[in-house]
C-alpha cells in the first residue's frame, strides 16, 4: 500500500514532488463547523519555508497557500480540504547531474530500487520540500485542537553539538526561539551553535541535531492501546520525518540506566479548586496528576494531561557541497560533490514539521477518543 497518507478519522495525504508544479495535501475526516482560513495555514507555512537565514536553504519560495476545497465562508464543510501551494524557485538544471549519480545518505538509490523511475530533481518526492504538505494539514489539525486548549510547540534543543537549556533549565526562552535562525531557546547559545553550522558549511559539510517538542492542555486519556499507543504513533509521526533518526520520550534513553524509584513520576492527587474537577474523567476515577513528568506525559500509551514532552533526533543533512564516494546508474563508483542549494542542518525547517505531525496525531486521536466509551445523561455504565 502507497505510504502517502496518515491517520485513520483524521486523515491527510500529501502530494507533489520538489520539482513538479505544486505540492500541498489533502485533509479528510475534519468535522465541520471548525473556522479555517489560509492565513492559519500560511502562518505556519513562512514558519517552514526555506530562506530564513543562518543554515536553511538558499531556496526562495513563497509557499503561499491555496485552500481549494472543503471550506465554505470561513467554515470547514466536512468534505476534504485541498491545500496547495506552487513550486517557484526550483532551478532544476543545478540537479541535472543527479540524473545519472545515487548520493549518499540520501534516497536517490533506494527510491529508484523500489520504483524503477524516480524524479532526480531536488530530490523528488523524496525531499525535504514533501513536507510542506504535512504543515498545511497540520494547521488545520492545529486549529481543530486550539479549540480544545491544545498547544503544541517545538524547537531546536540541540544543533552540530550544541545543546540548549532544557526547559525550567536557566536561561530556557522559548521567546528567543522564534527569533534566531536555527529555533534555538537561547541567544547565545544559538549564536554558538550557529557558528559551528557555518564552520562545517564553509567545508562543505553539514550538521544534525534534536528537535524538542512539548503539548499543554491535553486531557488525560488520549491514545488507543495496544498498537495505538499514543508514544507508538507519535515515534511513527516522527520516524516518517526526512532524516529523523531517533525519538524519545520523558526522561528518554536515560531511563535505561535509573533505577525504577528514579524514573517513576510521585503521584499527586488534584487539590479541591485546583481544575482538575474539570478533566472529563470517566464518574469514580480520581483526577490524579504527577510531580515529575520523566513518562514524558504519557503512561500505558494513553495521556495522563501531564505535558507530552518529546525529542527528535535528526541526522546531518545529507547532501553537502564537500566531495564523496557516490556510485552512478552504470554501478561505477567516483567521486562526487553534491549541486543544489541545500539546509546545513535541518533542525530549525524540522521545528513546524515535527509540530505538524505531532497535531496530526492529536487531532486522530481526539476523534477516536470519542468512541471509546459510552455515557448515559445519567452517567456511567451507558444503558440501552
Ligand atoms: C525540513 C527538511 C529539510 C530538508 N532539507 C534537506 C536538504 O536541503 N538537502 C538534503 O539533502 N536533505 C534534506 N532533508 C533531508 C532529506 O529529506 C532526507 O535525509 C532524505 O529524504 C533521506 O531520508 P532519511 O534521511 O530519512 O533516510 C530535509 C529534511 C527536512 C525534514
Amino acid at each position: 500500500m502507497a505510504g502517502n497518507s496518515f491517520g485513520v478519522l483524521f486523515r491527510v495525504t500529501t502530494f507533489g514532488e520538489s520539482h513538479g508544479p505544486a505540492v500541498g495535501c489533502i485533509v479528510d475526516g475534519c468535522p465541520a463547523g471548525l473556522s479555517l482560513g489560509e492565513e492559519a495555514i500560511d502562518r505556519e507555512l513562512r514558519r517552514r519555508r526555506p530562506g530564513g537565514g543562518g543554515p536553511q536553504s538558499a531556496r526562495r519560495e513563497e509557499d503561499k497557500a491555496e485552500l481549494l476545497s472543503g471550506v465554505f465562508e470561513g467554515k470547514t464543510l466536512g468534505t476534504p480540504i485541498a491545500i496547495m501551494a506552487r513550486n517557484q524557485d526550483q532551478r532544476s538544471d543545478d540537479y541535472e547531474e543527479l540524473r545519472d549519480i545515487y548520493r549518499p545518505g540520501h534516497a536517490d538509490w533506494t527510491w529508484e530500487a523500489k520504483y524503477g523511475i524516480r524524479d532526480h530533481r531536488g530530490g523528488g518526492r523524496s525531499s525535504g520540500r514533501e513536507t510542506l504538505g504535512r504543515v498545511a494539514g497540520g494547521a488545520v489539525a492545529k486549529t481543530l485542537l486550539a479549540g480544545f486548549g491544545i498547544r503544541i510547540q517545538g524547537w531546536t534543543a540541540a544543533a552540530a553539538g550544541v545543546a540548549a537549556p532544557l526547559p525550567g533549565e536557566a536561561g530556557f526562552d522559548l521567546d528567543a526561539a522564534e527569533q534566531n535562525p536555527l529555533r534555538m531557546p537561547h541567544r547565545e547559545i544559538a549564536e554558538q551553535a550557529l557558528a559551528k553550522v557555518e564552520a562545517l558549511r564553509a567545508q562543505g559539510d553539514s550538521a544534525g541535531g534534536i528537535v524538542a517538542c512539548s503539548v499543554h492542555g491535553l486531557p488525560p486519556g488520549l491514545g488507543e492501546p495496544v498498537f495505538g499507543k499514543l508514544d507508538a504513533l507519535l515515534a511513527a509521526a516522527m520516524l516518517s520525518i526526512g532524516a529523523a533518526k531517533g525519538v524519545e520520550f520523558g526522561a528518554g534513553f536515560a531511563a535505561a540506566a535509573a533505577a525504577g524509584s528514579q524514573q517513576n513520576d510521585r503521584t499527586l492527587r488534584w487539590s479541591a479548586g485546583s481544575g482538575g474537577d474539570a478533566l472529563p474523567l470517566p464518574p469514580g476515577t480520581p483526577a490524579l496528576r504527577y510531580e515529575t513528568n520523566r513518562a514524558g506525559g504519557m503512561l500505558g500509551g494513553i495521556a495522563t494531561g501531564m505535558p507530552l514532552a518529546f525529542r527528535v533526533a535528526f541526522k546531518p543533512t545529507p547532501s553537502i557541497a564537500q566531495s564523496q564516494q557516490c556510485a552512478d546508474r552504470r554501478g561505477l563508483v567516483r567521486e562526487f560533490a553534491v549541486p543544489g542549494r541545500h539546509d546545513g542542518c535541518v533542525c530549525p525547517r524540522a521545528v513546524p514539521v515535527v509540530e505538524a505531525m505531532t497535531a496530526l496525531v492529536l487531532a486522530d486521536l481526539l476523534l477516536l477518543h470519542r468512541s471509546s466509551r459510552i455515557t448515559s445523561p445519567e452517567g456511567y455504565p451507558f444503558r440501552i
